[in-house]
């Protein structure tokens, strides 16, 4: 087998430089990063939230439509953000850090059918590459896009979108591909089920599109309305994001714009839940109090006490929080994305809590974490069933996906004793800094890098 060889700056091949760079991988890969919480500690004081991630993600992708320069402010720092950048470097954006949560992001010499398929695996968010694309080229070929692991996740109501607008799509050796003729063009569509993501990218594909385009039981989601809202910023004719009918009159191009993402409703809601868990009193600062009112209810039903100010909200636990039920739906109700949290603190409940989770048919991996961790709670159908009240014992967990990780992180801070986090990756993906921010509510957190013993024993 011929060796594949690095061509150095002076243009000598270097294979050693290679096997040394393959070594540091294999040394790379060998070592794993763990959070460790030593629970008990009531969570208190404040903490700021960062911008949303299920809204800054689409916003970055639709900055493939403008020709021009986009500023992007309150983008948060977490690693699905990180890796979109680096697809849209991959097909030709500049981007430049301005701050800590500004960037310059500039597409205008982005071409379609070259992103980086490895790292649109890696998340769910790059499916809005495809719709950027075909809204700009007419055309786009795209990875199936990755994400966290919910049984199966189709895009049926994408492909009816993009169909719907003029587009011949083929999804075949793992890609999705768009061609058309003409470029998209303006058409009604119903959508057969309520989606965030088939909404957002029908939306972005349609906002360059040749005349009108109506998506009729759209999603109402936050993240659409400031999608729709960044969009005409940039001089689209959008109007009824945040209704289940939005009108979409496709413009000629877009420009540039200066636009800040919303505050991150998960993140709040992520926080709140938390600070109900260990029995403390939280100020949770730059939110928008709307968007998390299903969440605000949740918790006074369980006895925390909820504060309301403009752009905060502050969060007091009232002894053990009482037993309740839950229902995941499409927003304004109480969302998937809560729903793992919500299972932790029912978790200190005394008596039985349920959940029904009505949007994704397989979100209970967690389920299993939080029973290594000594709590009665199983999964019948769709209903995660919560015999609460005992105390919880600390134990080695695993994040199974990112909110199946904060719901286990929530569980580690309200138990007493050390608890050992492992696949915090898929935390970060869309935490910002969240040991540092836990830290700062006196926590006793840490993430720190061991060596990993199962590629150690594949490295011997
Ligand atoms: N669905 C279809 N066909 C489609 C699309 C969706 O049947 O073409 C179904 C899904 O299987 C699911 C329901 O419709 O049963 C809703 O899915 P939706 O499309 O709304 O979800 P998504 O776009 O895949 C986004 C968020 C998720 C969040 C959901 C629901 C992003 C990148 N992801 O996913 O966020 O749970 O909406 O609000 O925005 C998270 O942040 O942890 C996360 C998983």
């Amino acid at each position: 087998m011929v060796e594949p060889s690095v061509v150095t700056k002076n243009g000598h091949y270097a294979s050693e430089m290679l096997s040394q760079f393959r070594l540091l991988e294999r040394l790379g890969n060998i070592y794993m990063e763990k959070i460790i919480v030593n629970g008990g500690n009531p969570l208190c004081g404040r903490v700021e939230i960062s911008g949303s991630k299920n809204a800054a993600l689409p916003i970055i992708y639709a900055s493939v439509l403008v020709r021009g320069k986009c500023i992007l402010e309150n983008i948060p720092a977490i690693s699905d953000i990180a890796d979109s950048f680096e697809i849209l470097r991959g097909i030709g954006a500049k981007i430049r850090l301005l701050d800590r949560t500004t960037y310059e992001v500039d597409c205008t010499n982005v071409g379609p059918g070259k992103s980086n398929y490895d790292l649109v695996r890696k998340i769910r968010g790059s499916y809005y590459l495809l719709g950027a694309e075909f809204g700009r080229f007419g055309r786009a070929k795209v990875g199936l896009p990755g994400g966290c692991n919910f049984g199966v996740r189709p895009i049926d109501q994408h492909i009816k979108g993009f169909e719907a607008l003029g587009g011949k799509v083929n999804t075949e050796g793992g890609y999705v591909e768009i061609e058309s003729q003409r470029g998209a063009e303006g058409n009604n569509i119903f959508f057969d089920v309520e989606s965030v993501g088939a909404t957002i990218n029908v939306m972005i594909a349609a906002a360059t599109a040749e005349g009108t385009t109506i998506l009729d039981n759209a999603a109402k989601e936050p993240h659409v309305v400031d999608c729709a809202n960044f969009l005409n910023t940039c001089g689209a004719k959008i109007s009824g994001a945040g209704s289940d009918v939005i009108k979409i009159r496709g413009v000629k191009e877009l420009h540039g714009c200066t636009y800040a993402i919303i505050p991150d409703m998960i993140e709040a809601g992520s926080f709140m839940v938390a600070a109900a868990a260990t029995g403390g009193s939280v100020r949770i600062d730059n939110i928008i109090p709307k968007h998390l009112e299903s969440i605000t209810a949740k918790l006074e039903e369980t006895g925390a006490e909820i504060e309301e100010f403009d752009d905060a909200v502050h969060v007091t636990a009232n002894g053990k929080p009482r037993r309740t039920s839950v229902k995941t739906l499409p927003y304004p109700g109480f969302p998937t994305d809560m729903h793992p949290q919500m299972s932790a603190l029912l978790c200190m409940a005394d008596g039985v809590s349920y959940i029904n989770e009505s949007i994704f048919e397989n979100r209970f991996r967690y389920v299993e974490e939080l029973r290594r961790m000594g709590a009665r709670i199983k999964v019948d159908g769709r209903i995660v069933v919560i015999e609460g009240g005992n105390p919880l014992t600390p134990a080695p967990v695993i994040a199974t996906d990112l909110r199946g990780g904060m719901a286990v992180m929530i569980a580690a801070l309200a138990t007493e004793g050390k608890t050992e986090i492992s696949d915090i990756h898929l935390i970060e993906r869309g935490y910002d800094e969240v040991c540092a921010k836990f830290r700062a509510l006196g926590a006793d957190i840490e993430k720190i890098t061991c060596p990993d013993p199962v590629e150690i024993k594949k490295a011997n």
